[in-house]
This record gives C-alpha cells, structure tokens and sequence, in this order.
C-alpha cells in the first residue's frame, strides 16, 4: 500500500507535469524545468513497475504495449490503468479473485455458464478481464442485455472505468438496433434484441470474438432465439467464445443444452443483504421513507403522484417511460431521499446509486399467452424465487443494505425456482416469424433451450396465416411479403399488420397512432383518488366515447390532444382527466413506429388524418376492417344476455365488456365486437373493444377460424356458415384442424 500512496502522489504531479510539458512545448520553459519534468517521469516509470510488482501479476499483453516506454508512450491511458488497478483493490469486488481461473476456463472452452451472485461484478468486469487479456485481438467483446437502460447504464460505468485503456474506441452501447452499427469497438453492451437483429444480416458474427449473455435466467425470447443460433454457429467457428452469466439461471439445463459445457461459480457479493420477511403491514418498516413496489406502470404513476415525503423525491421507473425519464433515478437529488417506485425492469442488472432498501411486493403482472384460448392475457402472479432474489440484489449495490419482502417465508419458498421462459408465456407469432426469417423451414423442430409446446406453435402459425403473413407452399411455411415487412417491424405481428393495413388502405397516421394508443390503452384516462373523482373522471371520459368502441375513443383523445398547441397540452390533459405523460409517450412511440416504418420499409407515414371522430366518413368503415383483419382472432358476439356477457367465437368463453369500456354508455350492445386483449382478474374482461357489422366479418380473407357449434343459435349458426361459405373454411381448416371440420360437418 505504500507504493499505492506514492504512485498516487506521483500521479497528482504528473497531472501537473502534463500542464508543465504543454508549456515546454510552447517554449516558454527553462531547460532546468525540463530536466525536472525528466526525472519526474523516469520516477512514475519505476513506480509503474511498483504497481506491477505488488498486484503480483505478470503484466497482460495489453500492458505490456501501454507500458512500454517509449515511442508515444499514451500518459493518459496509463493512468487510467493504474487507476483502475486501485478501484479494483478498493471494491474487492469478489470476481477478481477469480479472474485468471476464468480467463482459463475460456481460452480452454468455447461455452462456459458463470453464476455469480448479484454484485460479484460480472457484469461490469468480466468484459474487461477479456479486453484485458487480449481476447480476439481486434475483435469486438460483446454483452447483451435484456433492457435497454441497463445495456446504456453498464456500458456508461465500464466506460468510465476504463476510459481510454483500448485503443480502438473503448466502449460502447447499441441500444437500438440499425444496421449501420459499426462493430469497431472493444466492448460493446447492446439489447438481445440488436444483436439478434445483427445475426440476421450477418449470420457469421464477423469482428466478434466472445459474446456474453447476461441475465440468462430471464430468458427472454429475444435470449432463447440467440442461444439456439449461437450454438449452431459455435460449432463452425471454433475461435468464438460464448459465455452465458446468471446470479440464478438454471446452470445444468443450459450446460446440458451446451454440450455440457463447465459452470464457473464465483462466490460472494460486493455488500450484504439483509431480508426480512413482512406480509402484514403493522409488522412492516417503521421507516417512512420505506413505500412498498407496485406492479404496472400505471400503479406506479399512481403511487408517485400520492407519495408525499418534503424530506423525499418520488420517482417512476418504468418501461413506458423514455430513456431521460428512466434515467433520472440514478441522478442526486441532494438532501432528499429518493423512493423509486418501479416495475420489474428495475429487477436485475442495474445498479442505482443510494438504494439501500428494497421493498418487494412478490407480484408480477404478466402478459401470458393461453393456448387453450388462443388469448394473450394480462395477469397479477407471484414472482420467481430468482425474481426475488434479483430484487433483493438491487439493495447492497454500493453499500450494505435490506430487502423488505410483503410475504412470507413459506410463500418464499413456494415460490417456483425460476420464471418461466418467455417463449412458453407469449405468443409465439414474433418468435416464428423471426425463425422463418431466418431461412430455418422446419419451425417445429428448432433447438431451443425450452421447446415450446406444438400447439402453441401451431397456433402462432395459424394466426400468422390468418395475417397473411405466412403461407403453406408444398408443406413448407413460408413468409410472404407482408410477412417480411412484419419482420423488419419487429413488432407484435397483429399490430404490424394494422400498422401496415392502414398504411395500405391510404388512411392518414390513423395506423402508428392506433399501435401507440393501444400500447398505452390502460394508462390514458386517469381514474384515481376517491369515489367523487372517478366519477368526475368517468364524467369527463364521456365526450371522447366513440360509438365505434375504445380504440376509436383512444384515437379521437390523440387527436385532439395533438392538435392542441404545445403551451396548452398540459392544462388540457387537467381538466380532462388525461394522463399527459401517457400522452408524451403516445408521441415517442409514434416518432419511434414512423422512423422505423421510414427507414426499414421505406413507408412514409402522412402527417394528415384521413378518420374524423365527429363525422361518419368511409373512412370509418376502412378502419374498422382493418381492425377486424388485424385482430380477427379476438372476435365475440353479444350472447343476449347481461349476465352471460360475450361469447369469444373461438372458444365460446363468456366475457364481460370491460366497465370502462366506451361502448357500455350506448344502451345497446353490438351484437359483434372484436377485442385488443382479454383481462383476467376477479372475472375476464374484453379489452380495447371495436364494433362491427357481421357482414364485414365474411369479408376477411383467409376467414377467420370459427367454432361455430359454439353459437348457441341454431339460426346464427347457419348464417355464419353460410357467410363464410362452407367450402372456403374447409379449404382454410386444412387437415391440422380436423376437429374444426367436424364440427362443421356436423352442424
Ligand atoms: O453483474 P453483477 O450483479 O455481478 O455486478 P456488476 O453489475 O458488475 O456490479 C458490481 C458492483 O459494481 C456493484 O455492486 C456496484 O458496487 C458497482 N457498480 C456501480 O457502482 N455502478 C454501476 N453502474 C454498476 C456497478
């Protein structure tokens, strides 16, 4: 430690010296300075090897080259190397002392799984133990991450760590994918999302010598569809490196998935935790700065707005915020105390400074896809044991700190183990689409970590079908057009297509305000606070119903909102009960759709409307068709009855109309509506409901898929038939769906 005091003494004086030696330069120095400024140098020099010497290491190759002293030897870096050095021995961050084991592990393996605990450090060092080691000499190291705030915020802290200590263009970031990305940088942190994107137009991963997947026990889909390629791709070319990191992942299923490849633990956390169980609130923290997590976005808006602390700054964190929105947490808020209320994308990964306590409600809400309906729907379930641990993880980041769980220790270790991977919760259309994109035919036999079921992927594909997006060619799927501009979006395939469809049908911007409003549906008219101000809230929601249901009423709150001029947005949004910021994001989604839709389909989005909420035009009509189309699963008809509700065609399930729905202030139900999702909470709810005229329904092609027996109505059941035309729903049934054909045939 003495050499460590004298080496940072010395660096302050080369500080100096670097001033002194631009003054040299100007001439405007004596000799005798000069030969001070020498001696000082040759002193930092022998105090480098110092350093060396007492981290007992043998200087990298990297090293060796910064180090050696002569030529235009780079001051700068070298410092920032020493310093390194030191904040590594300040941290003791537990990964350093494994990190020649490691670098072995992967000179030796091209696969190792690394499970450490949250805070040992790998998420931010073990790229740069690789850079360190010279790895792929002048190839990129990349790390993927789920989220995108935690790609930016990783790539921010190693940046800072090791600024200038690679030559070629130190670290960066790919938040969003385009395919101008220059892999021209030693490090890169960027999204599964961007680097499956990058597969795609260059299968070979060239200028990549190690990739890290990070926060595997997620499993994202985006994950899932990486792991399966890279592992094909491993096997052509030997020399790249895959390492795939967790503090929870399921390490033998992947190592069984990787030709058994090792598991590396590293053992030990930055800080503890400590967790203490609370399910009853009188038992809860005593601390009142200490407020309990919330589930959705719009619970934590809620929260924010009603939190009330002088000594405190309330702050949202969430997926439906911008980026400068989301990054304000780790921003001071000097003599205040910061209480973040956030969703599970502040779970894993990053590292917040100040938060010393985490209060974990144990729920989730989750989009699940139910194959035995057909149906995404949004569900409020108990997290994973790894969830949980994830999120005690984020206290003891930069000190000791205490997780506050609203449960019990045995609803703890009832708990599954880890989260179900994404590709068995979600509908599966984005996935297969990407997958035939890919040029892989046979989608049912891709490698996955987690095989889908067969019939979830049977029902991805047949709503693919019904989208037009894919087709049956000699027993091979295969992408049409529009299947592929679907691909480029990247989007949820129904939502594309309705993007896409209104585009087609010469509407206005009618289609990307559509998708945004329909992702932002349930945040935009506020309903909170006592009984008196929702019905205030329900009072005022009334002007914007449409008649033709609530993505008509979404839309015509955009439109006017829009055309108000920006000074007035705010007030407006006030004394109409609309949630501004929901607003503001409706915007950022539309720009993000347009310049998605401009530069990767070449679609130029108009700036017009074409659709006018006050009077009834063509245009009406068009959209609702293109609604139909795009949603044309998600069809109910009105049963005739309050009390049993709607009945989905496709299941024959009864559904309720949600109570915020604008249809429910016309007196009379449609008789046929098609819906945006299913909730299910206490009873299930249609949601984003549009109504339509049967007649439009024959009108879809290929017609939808129809459990006709399930129409109670002998009558309605014929007009159906009839309306389709038996023989077109044969043809559409194909032999897959044999069970639909009897049904038929019987009726
Ligand atoms: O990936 P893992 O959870 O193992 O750790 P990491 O993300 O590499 O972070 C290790 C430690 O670095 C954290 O516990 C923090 O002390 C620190 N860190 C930080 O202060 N700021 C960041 N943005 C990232 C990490």
């Amino acid at each position: 430690s003495q050499e460590i005091t004298n080496v940072s003494r010395l660096l302050e004086t080369h500080n100096k010296l670097g001033a002194f030696n631009e003054l040299c330069e100007k001439k405007k120095v004596r000799d005798a300075e000069k030969e001070l400024i020498e001696k000082r140098i040759n002193e930092f020099r022998s105090a480098m090897n110092c350093i060396l010497n007492f981290l007992d290491e043998k200087p990298t190759e990297e090293a060796v080259r910064v180090f050696k002293l002569d030529g235009d030897f780079n001051w700068k870096r070298m410092f920032k190397l020493i310093m390194r050095e030191r904040h590594r021995l300040d941290d003791g961050l537990p990964i350093y002392a494994y990190r020649q084991d490691i670098l072995l592990q992967i000179l030796y393996q091209q696969v190792v799984v690394l499970i450490g605990e949250t805070g040992s450090g790998k998420s931010t060092q073990l790229v740069q133990f690789l850079a360190d080691s010279g790895v792929g000499a002048n190839e990129s190291i990349i790390c993927t991450q789920p989220r995108k705030i935690a790609a930016i915020s990783l790539a921010d802290r190693v940046g800072d760590e090791s600024s200038d200590c690679y030559e070629d263009g130190s670290v960066k970031c790919f938040s969003t994918y385009s395919s101008s990305h220059q892999f021209n940088s030693k490090i890169i942190y960027m999204t599964d999302y961007c680097l499956l994107q990058h597969y795609m137009s260059d299968k070979n991963m060239s200028g990549i010598s190690c990739i890290i997947i990070d926060e595997a026990h997620e499993r994202s889909l985006n994950t899932d569809l990486l792991l399966a390629l890279l592992k094909s791709l491993l096997c052509q070319k030997l020399d790249l490196r895959l390492i795939i990191m967790s503090a929870t992942a399921n390490a033998i299923q992947l190592s069984d998935y990787f030709f058994k490849c090792g598991i590396f633990h590293v053992v030990g956390r930055n800080f503890p935790v400590d967790v203490r169980y609370v399910p009853y609130l009188a038992e809860g923290p005593s601390d009142s700065a200490v407020v309990p997590s919330y589930v959705s976005d719009m619970e934590v808006e809620w929260a924010c707005a009603m939190f009330e602390a002088p000594s405190a700054v309330a702050l949202a964190l969430h997926g439906k915020l911008s980026s400068e929105e989301q990054f304000r947490v780790f921003q001071n808020h000097p003599g205040k105390r910061k209480v973040i209320f956030a969703t599970n994308l502040a779970e894993t990964s990053l590292t917040i400074p100040g938060v010393k306590y985490v209060i974990d409600s144990g729920m989730v809400k989750e989009s699940k896809f139910d194959p035995s309906s057909g149906m995404n729907i949004l569900k409020v379930c108990w997290i994973s044991q790894s969830s949980a641990d994830q999120r005690a993880g984020r206290a003891g980041r930069t000190e000791p700190g205490r997780c506050y769980r609203l449960y019990t220790e045995s609803d703890y270790k009832s708990m599954v183990p880890n989260q179900e991977p994404e590709i068995r919760r979600v509908h599966l259309g984005v996935a297969v689409l990407r997958i035939l994109a890919l040029g892989i035919k046979n989608v049912q036999d891709f490698d996955f970590v987690d095989a889908p079921s067969p019939r979830s992927v049977e029902m991805a594909i047949r709503n693919l079908i019904q989208l037009g997006a894919v087709e049956l060619n000699n027993n091979i799927y295969e992408l049409t057009e529009e299947g592929r501009y679907l691909v480029k979006l990247g989007i949820e395939p129904r939502i594309g297509k309705l993007v896409i469809s209104c585009y087609n049908a010469c509407l206005g911007k009618e289609g990307v305000v559509l998708a945004a409003v329909m992702a932002n549906a349930s945040n935009i008219f506020c309903r909170v606070g006592s009984d008196g101000d929702k019905v205030k809230s329900d009072c005022l929601k009334v002007q914007f119903c449409h008649c033709n249901g609530d993505l008509f009423t979404l839309l015509s709150v955009y439109k006017e909102w829009e055309a108000l001029p920006r000074e007035r947005k705010n007030k407006w949004c006030w004394e109409n009960s609309i949630n501004a910021k929901s607003m503001r994001r409706c915007q950022d989604t539309i720009l993000e759709l347009e310049n998605c839709l401009k530069y990767e389909l070449n679609f130029i989005i108009p700036s017009y409307w074409a659709w006018n909420p006050h009077k009834y035009t063509e245009h009406d009509k068009s959209l609702k068709k293109v609604i139909l189309s795009s949603l044309a699963e998600n069809v109910a008809m009105y049963s005739g009855y309050d009390r049993l509700g709607y009945e989905v065609a496709l299941t024959g399930q009864h559904v309720q109309l949600h109570p915020s729905s604008s249809l429910l202030i016309f007196g009379k139900k449609p008789n046929w509506v098609v819906f945006g999702e299913l909730l299910s909470i206490s009873s299930q709810y249609l949601v984003c409901v549009t109504a339509f005229d049967i007649e439009s329904l024959f009108t879809l092609r290929p017609p939808p898929l129809f459990d006709v027996s399930k129409l109670e109505s002998k009558k309605l059941q014929r007009r159906v038939l009839s309306g389709f035309g038996c023989t077109l729903l044969k043809r559409f049934c194909g032999k897959s769906n044999s069970n639909l054909l009897g049904l038929v045939s019987r009726v």
